[in-house]
């Protein structure tokens, strides 16, 4: 396709489902694959370093995945001040330099995807084509950010002046930038939000989620081996409360790109602000209270279909999926009807197989919250529901059984539930307004579904409903870069959207010249 700029750009090719060779040459892969993989801070210089941590397979506890030795508060300073070293050089390189290294990257790590296919299945619980569709979602955002570099850096934009004088305007790095990424998509939010940051010109400092720190380590070290430079790129395992907290709180950082809960984006933006120190640029993509609503002109077969993918595919685990399905009651008891024999068809259980539909969930964290979230809808609430699980199969993962629920209101939500329970709510036509109401009331704004084949209907709940990205009659997950930039509003995030044409911007500073000839 044609970018908004008339540039070419294609997305990442995946692996053909309907190939036998390519499918079978993908599972090998996580054969072959296995570990252990280990990791700890690329940090050039450092030595100290804290606590090492033993990763386990979120599908069965009992294989471990690797280790990793945790970045001390030492290895975050020196981390900082070789980054602040390095970012000059770096910024000064020519943009289409940079983005060469990025698209040597994204050649590399589809050559080499069968490793990291393994680790995302490994360490992430991943289901093959959710690790599949990782590893190119992770090639896309580095093709991506090359070509948008090369348009917005590349050449400093000529503005007009009187006579005798030249203005231009320039895109620079705005510094240090710190890319704290989340569990849910390890590889390819990491990758986009650093290779972001390098292509802006930034220094950078990639601290991954602590549940998926060998993935990062992985992807940080083909950055490096495609050339970016290592004090250009360092990585920082560790948790959020050692690393990330000593990092948001230093002077020396110009920006973070964040991705995970709303929490814990208010914590770094009131760490940031608290700062004696330049105000810092914060990306924030946070989380969601994602709706889908369905009308009775809407086809049941596909209103079931596509709230299936949207809030079980990766087993809920993704913060475009939908939480909430609003069905127009005059098809409310068919739709449900529909919806617990097509759960009835769900396979839950290992990740590595082609026939698992949902994974695990990522830790007993995740577990817990969900379970206790369960019994609370047990009681107060009617199961529409349940997917049975295999005890031979699930018994030693972070296995939770996708379930529905129908309640009375999206009040009985006090928050996201981050995993495979879908709610339903039933509404009448007259009540279309409120319906809306509703959703943009709970202040979050990533996705909505809308299924109708009416398109006063659509337009009405397309043009009320404060969120990033709305989907009509399909699924609302699996944004693609370029296609869909992705993104909330309000709650969910302050964007700019990820995959999209202005994401580079709020990476990049603005300086003009002016020449008096
Ligand atoms: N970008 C992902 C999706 O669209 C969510 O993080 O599903």
């Amino acid at each position: 396709p044609v970018n908004l700029y008339g540039e070419l750009r294609k997305n990442s090719m995946g692996v053909n489902f309907s190939n036998d060779n390519e499918l079978k040459t993908m599972a090998d892969a996580v054969n072959a694959n296995a570990g252990p993989w280990n990791a700890g801070p690329l940090v050039p210089g450092a030595t100290a370093s804290g606590p090492t941590v033993q990763v386990t397979n979120p599908a069965d506890r009992r294989q471990t995945v690797g280790s990793y030795v945790s970045a001390d508060t030492t290895t975050v300073d020196k981390a900082l001040s070789n980054a602040v070293r390095a970012q000059f050089g770096w910024d000064r390189l020519p943009a289409a330099s940079r983005a060469a290294i990025l698209e040597h990257a994204a050649e590399q790590l589809e050559a080499h995807r069968g490793e990291f296919i393994a680790l995302c299945v490994r360490e992430a619980g991943k289901s093959l084509p959710d690790a599949i569709a990782e590893i190119r979602e992770a090639a896309d955002f580095l093709r991506y950010y090359a070509t948008m570099a090369r348009r917005l850096f590349g050449q400093p934009e000529q503005l007009p002046g009187p006579t005798g004088e030249t203005n231009q305007l320039f895109l620079n790095g705005r510094g240090v930038f710190v890319c704290i990424s989340p569990w849910n998509f390890p590889l390819a939010i990491f990758l986009g939000q650093v290779s972001a940051a390098l292509a802006a010109g930034n220094a950078v400092i990639a601290k991954p989620a602590e549940q998926t720190s060998l993935i990062g380590h992985l992807a940080v070290q083909l950055l490096h081996a495609a050339g970016v430079p290592t004090d250009v790129l360092q990585y920082l395992p560790g948790d959020g409360a050692t690393v990330g907290a000593a990092l948001t709180k230093d002077p020396r950082v110009s920006g973070v790109a964040f991705t995970g809960s709303t929490d814990t984006a208010w914590a770094i933006n009131r760490a940031l602000a608290a700062r004696n120190a330049p105000i810092a640029a914060l990306i924030a993509e946070t989380g969601g209270q994602n709706a889908m609503i369905a009308d009775s002109s809407a086809l049941p077969e596909q209103i079931v279909k596509d709230v299936i993918a949207s809030a079980f595919q990766s087993a809920g685990q993704r913060c475009s999926a939908a939480r909430v399905l609003f069905v127009q009651e005059d098809i409310a008891d068919k739709v449900c009807a529909m919806l617990t024999g097509a759960m009835a068809e769900l396979k839950v259980g290992d990740p590595g197989q082609l026939s698992t539909d949902v994974g695990p969930v990522i830790d007993e964290d995740a577990l817990k919250i969900l379970v206790d979230h369960a019994a609370r809808m047990d009681k107060e609430a009617k199961k529409i529901g349940e997917v049975a699980l295999d005890p031979a199969i699930t018994s030693h993962g972070t296995f939770f059984a996708p379930r529905a629920y129908e309640i009375p209101s999206l009040a009985t939500l006090t928050r996201e539930v981050f995993g495979p329970v879908l709610h339903v709510i039933r509404w009448k036509g007259s009540e279309l307004t409120q319906v809306v109401e509703q959703i943009n009331a709970t202040g979050y704004g990533l996705t909505l579904g809308i299924h109708s084949r009416i398109n006063d209907t659509v337009d009405y709940i397309a043009s009320h409903a404060r969120v990033g990205n709305c989907y009509v009659n399909r699924n609302q997950i699996g944004a693609v870069v370029g296609v869909q930039p992705f993104g909330g509003e309000n709650l969910s995030g302050t964007g700019p959207k990820a995959g999209g044409p202005h994401y580079l911007l709020r990476f990049a500073g603005e300086r003009t010249l002016t020449i008096n000839t």
